[in-house]
């Protein structure tokens, strides 16, 4: 496929948000069409999904269905937006993808990474990213950041050793998998990040 596919990953708080806009801003000037989508959600059927998933009152929910739904969410997203759009020779950029699942529901909800993996190939048609970025904070960081900014939703309200496994997978998985995702200290300013994240993705565009 003609474009190029980078997921923006990391704990709840890790600043994901302002770099993807920066990000676009920088691909747009180099002339590229780019798009910006979020998981779970970036389509109207996905959001549906991730108010369902999100929503506080579902204290209940499994992490089997949990898992499920996301990859649903993601399924949808594919469909819809991401395998047209890399068709058509696009840069998206997806604020959190798979990985977000293999650390959530695989490592901190324990169902496993290679489970997971396996349930989403199904979702992601064979399409990974060419480039993730991990953007690396603790825990308690990140949700403090959080908190200042807005109400805590039902992910975001977990404990504190599961936001804990969270850092700890995301670590864990970018040293299972370093040719494809790139750490970045997400303590370092917005404008040290951005230069960070730009360096990784002209490495990528330069060995297309
Ligand atoms: P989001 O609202 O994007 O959180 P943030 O603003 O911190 O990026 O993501 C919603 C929550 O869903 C977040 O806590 C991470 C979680 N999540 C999973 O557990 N599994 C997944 O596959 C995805 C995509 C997100």
């Amino acid at each position: 496929m003609q474009g190029i596919l980078i997921s923006i990953e990391g704990p709840d708080g890790a600043g994901k948000t302002t770099q993807i806009s920066l990000l676009k801003q920088y691909l747009e000037q180099k002339g590229f069409s780019c798009i910006l989508t979020r998981e779970p959600g970036g389509t109207k059927i996905s959001e549906k999904i991730r108010h369902l998933i999100l929503d506080k009152e579902n204290s209940k929910m499994g992490a089997v269905t949990e898992m499920l739904l996301y990859s649903a969410a993601r399924a949808q997203l594919v469909h819809e937006v991401i395998r047209p759009a890399l068709e058509e020779g696009k840069v998206i950029i997806c604020d959190r993808y798979v990985d977000s699942s293999a650390v959530y529901q695989g490592i901190a909800r324990n169902l496993g990474v290679d489970t997971v993996y396996e349930v989403n190939e199904y979702a992601i048609q064979g399409i990974w990213p060419d480039l993730t970025i991990h953007l690396d904070l603790e825990a308690e960081e990140g949700i403090r950041r959080k908190k200042n900014q807005t109400e805590l939703d039902r992910m975001e309200l977990e404990t504190m050793d599961f936001h804990k496994k969270v850092c700890e997978g995301y670590r864990t998985l970018a040293k299972r998998n370093p040719d494809r995702i790139k750490t970045i200290n997400a303590m370092l300013s917005v404008e040290e990040i951005h230069e960070a994240i730009k360096k990784q993705l002209e490495f990528v565009i330069k060995n297309r």
